[in-house]
């Protein structure tokens, strides 16, 4: 596989859609993906990832319901130095219709696709990023050991760590690696999605256009092993677990973690100025006064 093609563009792709059933009632009147994770809405986390690999360009998909929620907290992406762009999932019809709404965004670019509920956090994170961005054909998708992998997507590895098979959600999973919710593909990815049938429950899955570029030998698989949090946001169990990882994290260290104006801070795409103003907004919360720290600082 070709690397280093410094020509290849990436965008990105926030998949922000489902009815978030399991966190009823509270998703009855807001997106799951707007409901705080300790002290900053869930959309925060994936957000900083891709801001984190450098992509600037990003489409938050999400339903009709709570696009105007979504485009009140992070507006056109001007405070950190992105173009956000908006557009609706009807209804939940699986992760890879991501790709179909988004083909236009798309374009001729790379994409990047995280879930909107996704929370990663670990040292080296821009590392597997940037790795992942090396490649410019193909696609890489991310595993990570968990002890229930029959409610992910999974992968069974050969002696050589190459990918032997995808499965979806399987009852008697033949291996404990789960396929997180980060995703990198090349600009073929809304082509090949075209040729992906819907799955018995009507969706479009993502682990079926994964063995699409599997079949064509053009999907890499890196693993976050110990030391990496993955973190899940489904239920309010690992919506209130994954928000004491947080705090604890936060409090021990005096970091925020999923800053997404530090971030924007630190690869240079806002002014000090900027930071000030968010800072100066927000100066009722430790978050706040984190930034106005930085402003004086940095
Ligand atoms: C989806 C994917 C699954 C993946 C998971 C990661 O499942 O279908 O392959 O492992 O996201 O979060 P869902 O969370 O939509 O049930």
């Amino acid at each position: 596989m070709k690397k280093n093609n410094k020509s290849v563009k990436w965008k990105g792709i926030i998949l922000a859609g489902g009815y978030g059933t399991r966190l009823k009632p509270v998703t009855k009147a807001i997106s799951k993906q707007l409901l705080p994770v300790y002290n900053k809405p869930m959309i925060y986390y994936p957000l900083s990832v891709l801001m984190l690999a450098g992509i600037k360009d990003i489409l938050l998909i999400t339903t009709k319901d709570n696009i105007n929620n979504f485009k009140a907290i992070l507006g056109s992406g001007k405070n950190l130095g992105i173009k956000l762009h908006y557009k609706i999932q009807k209804k939940p019809n699986g992760i890879a219709e991501a790709f179909i709404i988004g083909q236009q965004f798309i374009g001729t670019s790379n994409v990047c696709l995280i879930l909107g509920d996704n929370v990663l956090y670990g040292q080296g994170l821009k590392f597997f990023l940037k790795n992942a961005m090396s490649r410019s054909k193909g696609a890489t998708i991310f595993g990570y050991p968990v002890k229930d992998p029959s409610r992910f997507g999974i992968a069974e590895l050969d002696k050589n760590n190459k990918i032997k098979k995808l499965v979806e959600k399987p009852k008697k999973p033949k291996s404990n690696l789960a396929i997180i919710g980060l995703y990198f593909y090349d600009k073929t990815v809304a082509e090949l999605t075209k040729r992906v049938k819907k799955s018995p429950k009507g969706e479009l899955e993502i682990t079926d256009l994964n063995k699409l570029y599997h079949q064509k030998s053009t999907l890499n698989i890196e693993i976050f092993g110990r030391g990496f949090a993955w973190l899940d946001t489904g239920t309010y169990e690992s919506l209130i677990d994954a928000s004491n990882f947080i705090y604890i994290a936060e409090k021990r260290q005096g970091l925020q973690i999923a800053c997404i104006e530090e971030i924007a801070y630190n690869n240079g795409w806002i002014s000090k100025k900027t930071l000030h103003k968010v800072a100066r907004e927000n100066s009722n919360t430790d978050y706040g006064k984190y930034l106005l720290n930085i402003v004086k600082n940095k």
